[in-house]
Order: structure tokens, then sequence, then C-alpha cells
């Protein structure tokens, strides 16, 4: 369970500390049977970018399963258990032909469902590959990525289109693809923690987004339809600037542009990235990006639309120096341990998101467990599902007494937060 440790009330008391409760592994073990792991499988999870798929296979780790992705030559792709099942030489050194792919070691061929279309060394009249299948997995591919549905086969649900993926005036694209060497569920954390951005992004290491973000917010938290989202508010000027940014359940996080200033109103802005967080096993995360670029000029920089340019502060330094003097979201998740310890931390008030999360997530880990459907999970095909991602820059003259204008400041992002789930403007 979660659990705040007890205060150490003794000065110089480190030798009183020194016990390190163990992981909370309802959460952190994504493994085949695990309660989380069955969690997650449950949902769609992209596994690579569809232009990752060329000539040859491409080895990839999910949940802990080392699988491989191919395109065979007929255009079709597959995900399949990375071990042959004749006796275990990896498919990553397969040989893609037109209908699958052949292991390299005795030539066994794959197709991309599992069945075994050929066993050249056997003999004609033998039945052995029609009485197995290899371990396959379905995939769909959208905006240039290629998802995987890896949970019980009966329960596979369709998939999720989201209002951000088809949304009017934009298109999208693949984005960067990296790996962070921790469990996947603090870096979940960290979006629903608006206040990291005030000070890791902007006060520490100076504006890596644009100097605004470092006006601490006012910060409420919401339940959605899907998730959450945090409203963090800022008073910009005479302005006061909503920032909502978004956790899909499970592992999507939905965040607005980090070139917003504050300064110039408008209504509504949606997202500029989908990003999922997906688990390689229990201690190696990937982080898979869907950018959202405007047609209109001007609206989205072109830097954005340049896939090789990551969004800054997110990768490791390029040393170890450089990390300490302008640490990143890099440093400062990874250095939370590869598992966060959660009997450790001491909750305080910027958390309240991280804690509505937790308690999201663990509903959902034993919905599943009870043999139920965890809220999120898309049940209709033909349905695009409402996000809620969204920055509002409105017009709002500043109160000269301090606290009642961070009254007005808290009551404006209620406000905007309210009408923002309401009127669903992302839907249209
Ligand atoms: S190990 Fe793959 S065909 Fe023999
Ligand atoms: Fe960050």
């Amino acid at each position: 369970m979660t659990t705040s440790a007890s205060f150490l009330k003794t000065r110089y008391g480190g030798y009183l500390h020194r016990e390190v409760p163990d992981e909370d592994v309802e959460f952190s073990r994504v493994g085949p049977g695990t309660p989380c792991g069955e969690y997650l499988r449950r949902f769609w999870q992209p596994i690579c970018f569809s232009d990752e798929l060329k000539d040859l296979p491409h080895r990839v780790k999910v949940f802990g399963e080392e699988l491989v992705v191919f395109r065979d030559l007929s255009g079709a792709a597959g995900l399949l258990e990375l071990h042959c099942p004749h006796r275990g030489a990896s498919l990553e050194f397969g040989l893609i032909d037109a209908k699958g792919i052949r292991c390299c070691y005795h030539g066994w061929q794959f197709a991309a469902d599992g069945t075994i279309l050929e066993m050249p060394g056997e003999p004609a009249h033998s039945t052995l590959k029609d009485r197995f299948y290899h371990g396959a997995y379905p995939i769909q591919e959208h905006g240039g990525i290629v998802f995987a549905y890896m949970g019980p086969p009966d329960r596979q649900p369709p998939f999720p289109v989201y209002d951000s993926f088809v949304r009017a005036g934009h298109r999208v694209i693949p984005g960067q693809k990296y790996f962070y060497p921790c469990n996947w569920l603090q870096i979940m954390e960290n979006v629903m923690d608006p206040a990291h951005a005030a000070f890791l992004h902007t006060i520490v290491s100076g504006a890596v987004f644009t100097d605004e973000f470092g006006i601490l917010p006012e910060l409420e938290f919401r339940e959605t339809p899907v998730g959450m989202i945090y409203v963090a508010s800022r008073r910009v000027g005479q302005n006061i600037w909503v920032r909502m940014a978004e956790a899909v359940l499970p592992n999507l996080q939905q965040v607005g542009p980090i070139w917003e200033d504050g300064h110039t109103e408008h209504p509504f802005s949606g997202p500029m990235i989908s990003r999922w967080i997906v688990p390689v096993d229990d201690t190696n995360t990937m982080f898979l990006e869907l950018r959202h670029v405007s047609e209109t000029e001007g609206v989205t920089p072109a830097w954005w639309a340049d896939r090789a340019i990551t969004v800054p502060g997110q990768l490791a330094a390029e040393c170890y120096v450089d990390g300490q003097r302008r640490p990143g979201d890099y440093e400062a998740q990874v250095s939370q341990r590869p598992v966060a310890i959660h009997g450790l931390e001491h909750i305080s008030a910027t958390d309240r998101g991280v804690m509505m999360f937790r308690v999201q997530t663990r509903r959902g880990i034993r919905a599943v467990q009870a043999g139920h459907d965890p809220k999120g999970l898309c049940c209709d095909a033909s349905a695009v599902i409402t996000t809620y991602c969204n920055d509002a820059v409105i017009r709002m003259p500043s109160d000269v007494d301090p606290a009642i204008d961070r009254q007005l400041i808290r009551e404006t992002g209620r406000r905007l937060a309210e009408g923002n789930l309401k009127d669903r403007p992302l839907s249209g």
C-alpha cells in the first residue's frame, strides 16, 4: 500500500533511517501474470514506429516479453515471440519473405498470426507444423505507430481512436522514441506533477520552455471520463493562463504547447503531443510520441514538425556534471531509484495529482483482477473518444490584494476546467 514514511524526529538521525521498505509491487511489476502487467495488457499499446519495419526484423521488449516485429513483403506486419519454437534461435536473425518470417537456423517459416507455414526439414507426411502455433499478438498501425494487443485473446477491445488523433485542421506525425532506465509509474506521475515545470524546468535549469512556466501555478486536479487532468493556473500580466495536461488511462499523456507564454488570449489550444509511457520491463520504460501539427501556418513552430528535434528537458544530459548543473526530467525521474519507493515518500500539497493517478491506476488493476473492464478501455469501435488536454488564456486584470488575486486565479482555473470538461472542445 502507499504510505508516507514516518517522520524522522532526530537531528543527525541518519542511523535511525536506513531501512528501505519494499517497492509497491502492485504497480511496479509488469511481467506476465502480474496485476499491473495484466492491467496494462488489456489496452492497445504502441511498440514501435511503422518506418522502423524495413528489410530486417526488429527486436523489441515490452512488458518483459522478448518479441520480434517485422513487415513481410506483402506489406503485412507481425509481432511474434522472439525465440523460434523449434530450438530457440532468435527470429531477429530471420529472413523476411512474402508470407512471413523464416528462422535462420533450420528454416521454419511463420505467418504474422503464428501459423507455421513450413518446416523444411520435416518429412512430407509430417503433421508437426499443423499441430501448434508460434506465439503471436495482433497489431494495428495508426499515425505511423505500430500498436499491439498483448492481453487475453477473448478480451481484445476495439482500437481506441481519440479525438486528438483526428482533429480538424491538424495532422499527426510520429515523433521520437526514447528510453529511461526506471519504472513506468514514476514517469507517468511526472505529467500529473505540474509544479516540477516551474522548478525543475525553469528555476533550476533555466527556462527550457518559456519563462512563464517559472511562475508557480495554483493547482487543481480533476478526474475525467478517461483519466484525469491537472489544472495549473498562472497570472501573466493582466491575463490568467490555465494549463490543463492530461493522463489518459492507463499510460498515455497529452500535453499542450510548450511554446505557450500566456501573453496572448485564446480559448483553446489542444495538445501538441500524445505520448505513451510503455514499460519495457520493471525498470526500463519507452516513451513513444505522436505529434500534433496544425495545418494553419504559424500556429505550430516549424521545429515541432521535425522529428529529429526532441522536446527540451527530456533526454539525459551529455555528461554527469552537465546533468548536475542542468538537470531535466531524465535526471529527476531516473534518480528516484529504478523503482521509486513509495514507503519513503513524504507526500505534500503539490502531489495531489500524483496521488490521484495512483488511485486511478490501482482501481484499474483491481478491476481487471476482479474480472471487470478497467476505466478508459475502448468499448465501441465506431466511437471517437473525447480527451481533455487544453490550454486557455483569458484577460482578467489582477487584484491589488495578492490573496484575493490568488483566489481569482484559482477560481478562473476551476471555471475553465469545468467548461473544458462540459464543452469537450477537442471533440468539436
Ligand atoms: S531453431 Fe528455428 S528452425 Fe530451428
Ligand atoms: Fe517535465
